[in-house]
């Protein structure tokens, strides 16, 4: 049994696997419905002094999906088991959401007094912390801050997204809401933010209790190519960019901020797969959030990803979550890995002669070639270790893990 409990800001987690705020917490009964999919805390949708008008259409998915997994077994059929970064079986992969929703359409007033009080109690008695989310200028966090506070919930979130996209406001919108409550807050940061070493320790010196990294990033813009009209409706056809797509961005953020402070950072952006928390973790997180997958994919989506990191912690014989926690880290430094030309080497028992390394190769450097492997005469891959470069893309897209850098 793998200990998925998280502790952090005075707050304990069943299990580290939060929503982000967004639709899928739009009011009490979605927000019961997380709870009862198994979140290990709440996060309600942000909301502000007066309710957003919306554009629509607010969602749409940017591509349907050509996965890697699909690649793969045009390549080689048959012989692909696992994808190259998954061996928990989970093949779901899509590229980005874009949406063009604010904040909640729904009056705070109407929340606070009807919607949150029922949450409140539904949460504190299945042990799941309940945080609020608001925004976005001072006055309106005061405001909101101890209106939140006196509603109930256990700590608040407070999104940065609009108020610009230099570091300065984010700190005095901070200063504001830690005047104004006694609850433990959460910066929630936008993938653009500059600074993000100098923000997180203004942040931590303030006493924000977290970050939260990182919101969606825009503007982006994708077109139907069947109507030449944008996929979604906001002013200039433009959305906010969220799902896989965003992974790498917020990963870079969190592991940043998890380098320059002792706060704990939750990942957010393209949790897909249980793979993708272990990842955030292994970066420096301390617990993540989710929304596209669950808008996506469903509640459901909540069990099997915590299903996949229970799978993969165990596999990989971690007793822990934490046995994990930026683990990474120390191999993030501001020196490059190295700057002259190790090619991989080829466990060649692994390789199956795919040739998709041969095919990524843009100097020419792999051949597959028949060979003796085993008693066997089999085709493999084959490295010209004077053309290799050591680029490393044949190793990242190598599907069985054959290929792979010694240092
Ligand atoms: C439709 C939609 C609405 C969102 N609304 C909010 C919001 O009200 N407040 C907020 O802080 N983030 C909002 N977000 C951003 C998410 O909370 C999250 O940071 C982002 O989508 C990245 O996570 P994901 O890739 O798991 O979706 C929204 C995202 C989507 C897709």
């Amino acid at each position: 049994m793998v200990n998925l409990e998280v502790s952090f800001a005075g707050l304990y987690f069943k299990n580290p696997l939060m929503n982000a705020a967004c639709p899928i917490s739009r009011d009490a009964d979605s927000m019961i419905k997380l709870i009862d999919a198994g979140v290990g805390g709440v996060v309600a949708k942000t909301i502000s002094i007066d309710p957003a008008i919306v554009p629509r259409p607010s969602m749409a998915v940017v591509n349907r999906g050509l996965t890697t997994s699909i690649i793969l077994k045009t390549l080689a059929p048959g012989k692909v088991k696992a994808q190259p970064q998954s061996n928990t079986g989970s093949m779901r992969v899509f590229y980005a959401l874009l949406n063009a929703e604010l904040w909640s359409d729904i009056p705070s007033e109407y929340l606070l007094e009807r919607e949150y009080p029922v949450v409140r109690k539904y949460a504190s008695e299945r042990g799941v912390p309940f945080i609020a989310s608001i925004g976005y200028k001072p006055l309106e966090l005061r405001i909101l801050g101890s209106k939140v506070q006196r509603a109930g919930v256990n700590a608040i979130e407070f999104s940065t997204h609009y108020i610009g996209q230099d570091w300065r406001p984010v700190v005095e919108a901070a200063k504001t809401l830690r005047e104004s409550v006694d609850l433990p807050i959460f910066a929630k940061i936008s993938p653009f933010t500059p600074n993000i070493q100098e923000l997180v320790k203004e942040l931590e010196k303030i006493g924000v209790d977290g970050l939260v990294a990182t919101n969606t990033i825009g503007p982006a813009l994708s077109i139907d190519l069947e109507t030449g009209k944008p996929i979604v409706g906001g002013p200039y056809g433009y959305g906010w960019m969220s799902g896989p797509a965003l992974k790498p961005l917020a990963l870079a953020v969190v592991a940043m901020a998890a380098k320059h402070t002792k706060l704990p950072v939750i990942g957010v952006g393209g949790v897909n797969r249980g793979e993708d928390i272990v990842e955030y973790f292994m970066a420096g997180a301390s617990a993540v959030q989710a929304c596209t997958i669950i808008l996506t994919e469903g509640y459901s989506s909540i069990g099997r990803l915590l299903r996949e990191l229970e799978k993969w912690l165990t596999m990989h014989r971690y007793t822990s979550i934490l046995d994990i926690k930026g683990i990474a880290l120390k191999y993030l430094s501001d020196k490059p890995m190295r700057t002259w030309p190790l090619p991989p080497t080829i466990d060649e028992a692994k390789c199956i002669g795919c040739g998709l390394c041969k095919q990524v190769c843009n100097y020419d450097a792999v051949k597959i070639l028949e060979k003796n492997i085993g008693g066997k005469t089999r085709l493999a891959a084959s490295i010209d270790q004077v053309k290799c470069y050591g680029c490393g893309l044949c190793v990242s897209v190598c599907p069985t893990r054959a290929l792979k850098f010694t240092e």
